[in-house]
């Protein structure tokens, strides 16, 4: 089994990534650090703490994190996410936060598991950019850190070029890019990592918890997936990430990358240099190709575990 510690913003699809890794038999979740992303630290941290209290797992630790970007105002994406950043009946958490702030909480546990640890950031990297700098030695001392977000070959989805998570904090993301040797599956993958129709309107009649996360599937509330079906599901970025994690669904290529702190229309773009032109070192693994049919059975089957 690998040890894992989520960084998150849920979130939809951080909804679903957090279900996977509590339910995988590979996987044991040791925590969970809680970022502003799609909605405030509030919101994000209320929703992770009922996540877990949906899951029947609220023995898992969540801290909380910064609350906002490093130099900019945040931008959320409740228009996507629902208002207060998740969609579906969401009980009332009973647990609380450790007292630990996250960007502690995360070296902390990379001190403690050393290379047992795998860092999955799927909400925008302030936390793990932070955490670096409290630990430069952090990227050594963990198995791998993966990302969720970028997009390499693809365009954006907040903007032409930009995708979320480094859109909402491109300082931060520029020094992970640069210094984390991560392993980056961006919209050039997760764009296509969606369920089919008939498994979201499956659960939403399956009672708790799959009712509730269909809701996180549909980005829609359980009873209008009922009454109307699902078309064209969006796709649950994060749980790409989460399943690649276990399932090596994607195939990887290194390249340079580099983020766009600008504050112009490219702002959050993450730059990817597949020229090879000597003297540029390549920083990052870039997710290019992921298998569907693979992230579509093993989310499916990871989640019967629940
Ligand atoms: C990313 O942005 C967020 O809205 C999602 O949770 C995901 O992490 C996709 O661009
Ligand atoms: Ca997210």
């Amino acid at each position: 089994t690998k040890k894992l510690l989520i960084d998150t913003d849920p979130g939809c699809d951080d909804a679903v990534a957090i279900a996977a890794a509590v339910a995988h038999a590979d996987l044991e979740l040791v925590g969970l650090s809680t970022v502003a992303g799609n909605t405030t630290l509030e919101n994000t941290t209320r929703n992770t703490l009922a996540i877990l209290e949906l899951l029947d797992r609220t023995e898992v630790p969540v801290a909380r994190g910064c609350d906002r970007p490093f130099c900019r105002d945040l931008v959320h994406a409740e228009e996507v996410h629902g208002p207060g950043g998740i969609r579906g009946d969401m009980p009332e958490p009973t647990a609380e936060v450790i007292d630990d702030h996250g960007v502690s909480f995360i070296v902390e546990q990379a001190r403690a598991h050393g290379d047992d640890l795998t860092i999955a950031a799927v909400g925008p990297w302030t936390n793990l950019a932070a955490a670096m700098h409290l630990e430069p030695d952090l990227p050594d001392m963990v198995a791998d850190i993966y990302l969720m977000g970028g997009a390499a070959m693809t365009g954006g989805n907040v903007t032409p070029e930009a995708e979320f998570n480094v859109y909402v904090d491109p300082e931060a993301a520029s020094h992970v890019v640069q210094y984390a040797r991560p392993k980056m599956g961006g919209l050039d993958v997760t764009n296509r990592s969606k369920v089919a129709p008939e498994l979201i309107e499956d659960y939403a009649r399956r009672g708790v918890p799959f009712e509730t996360i269909a809701a996180w599937f549909g980005y829609e509330d359980t009873d209008a997936i009922r009454e109307r079906g699902i078309d064209d599901p969006p796709s649950v970025h994060d749980a790409a990430v989460v399943i690649d994690i276990v399932d090596d669904i994607f195939e990887y290529e290194t390249y340079p990358v580099e983020v766009n702190t600008g504050h112009g229309p490219s702002r959050g773009a993450t730059i990817c240099d597949t020229r090879g032109a000597p003297g540029e070192e390549p920083n990052v693994d870039v997710a290019v190709d992921v298998d569907l049919e693979r992230f579509q059975t093993t989310l499916a089957e990871t989640l019967e575990n629940l």
